[in-house]
């Protein structure tokens, strides 16, 4: 392993031995700051020391965070890196074994070309006076990779379309957890570009067929003059979830609805 990367594994130890620490809260061992949103939202960042630790997979999890796609530049992974994080991507639960989902792979060159299509368009719709982002063109430009996942359903007696969308959403996640895994920069997006019908044609998108597309996960190097890498705000999960009992009561005889008389 080259002497940075043992650097960065020794910083990522140090910091979740740090980590027992930081109960200050009661809300995540992890080290953080506590975060209250101008509307009131409480959540946390996490310090951006242990930001995508890598020495341990929950704590992968725990702290992983995507690099907005502006800050993305190349190399992005070589091909032997890239089957193996097209295959993470694969390996999602899917309901049925339906595969409802695929792939359209932009290499560098791809990107410019693609980067172009879209200027075209843009420049096409802003003359109709429909007000679009430029960013998505810029970024899309300077990407070494970018991987489109597209969602698509089927009719099935037992599978609800609903969770073949969820099971895209999964493949989605799991290419970018893979890359960031992996040690690259990664960010899922979507834009304009993945709702706009003629970017949908070029990308052979069957929309009546319900394709629709999940998402552009760029894929590539943090640039070196970025600003250092930040958290955003967390939710913390106690936030978020309730018991049983809070729902439904010590013996979930509070609930009213199967007394079938709501009428
Ligand atoms: C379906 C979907 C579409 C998104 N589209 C965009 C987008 O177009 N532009 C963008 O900056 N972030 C977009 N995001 C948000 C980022 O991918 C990401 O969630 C955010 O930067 C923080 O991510 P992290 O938790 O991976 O750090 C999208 C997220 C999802 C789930």
């Amino acid at each position: 392993m080259p002497l940075c990367g043992l650097l960065r594994l020794a910083a990522a130890s140090l910091a979740s031995s740090a980590i027992c620490n930081h109960m200050e809260n009661g809300m995540t061992d992890l080290p953080h700051k506590l975060i209250i949103s101008k509307r009131g939202k409480r959540g946390f960042e996490l310090e951006p020391e242990v930001l995508n630790t890598r020495s341990d997979i929950l704590d992968f999890l725990r702290t992983r965070r995507s690099v907005v796609s502006p800050e993305i530049v190349p190399p992005g992974p070589d091909e032997a890196m890239l089957a193996r994080i097209m295959e993470a991507a694969c390996r999602v639960p899917d309901h049925g074994k339906l595969t409802p989902w695929r792939f359209i792979l932009f290499r560098a060159e791809d990107c410019k070309r693609f980067a172009d299509f879209l200027r075209r368009r843009w420049q096409a719709l802003t003359e109709d006076g429909k007000e679009l982002l430029e960013r998505p063109i810029l970024v899309t430009q300077q990407a070494p990779l970018i991987v489109t996942v597209i969602s698509r359903v089927m009719d099935h007696p037992k599978i609800p379309h609903w969770e073949q969308r969820l099971s895209a959403g999964a493949a989605c996640h799991n290419l970018l957890l893979a890359a960031q895994a992996a040690g690259y920069a990664a960010h899922w997006r979507t834009g304009w570009p993945a709702y706009d019908e003629e970017v949908l044609r070029h990308l052979g998108v069957d929309t009546a067929a319900g394709e629709r597309v999940a998402g552009f996960i760029h894929i590539g190097t943090r640039r070196d003059d970025a600003p250092p890498l930040t958290d955003r705000r967390r939710p913390f999960w106690q936030d978020l979830a309730m018991t049983y009992e809070e729902v439904c009561g010590a013996t979930g005889e509070d609930s009213e609805s199967l007394d079938g008389d709501e009428a």
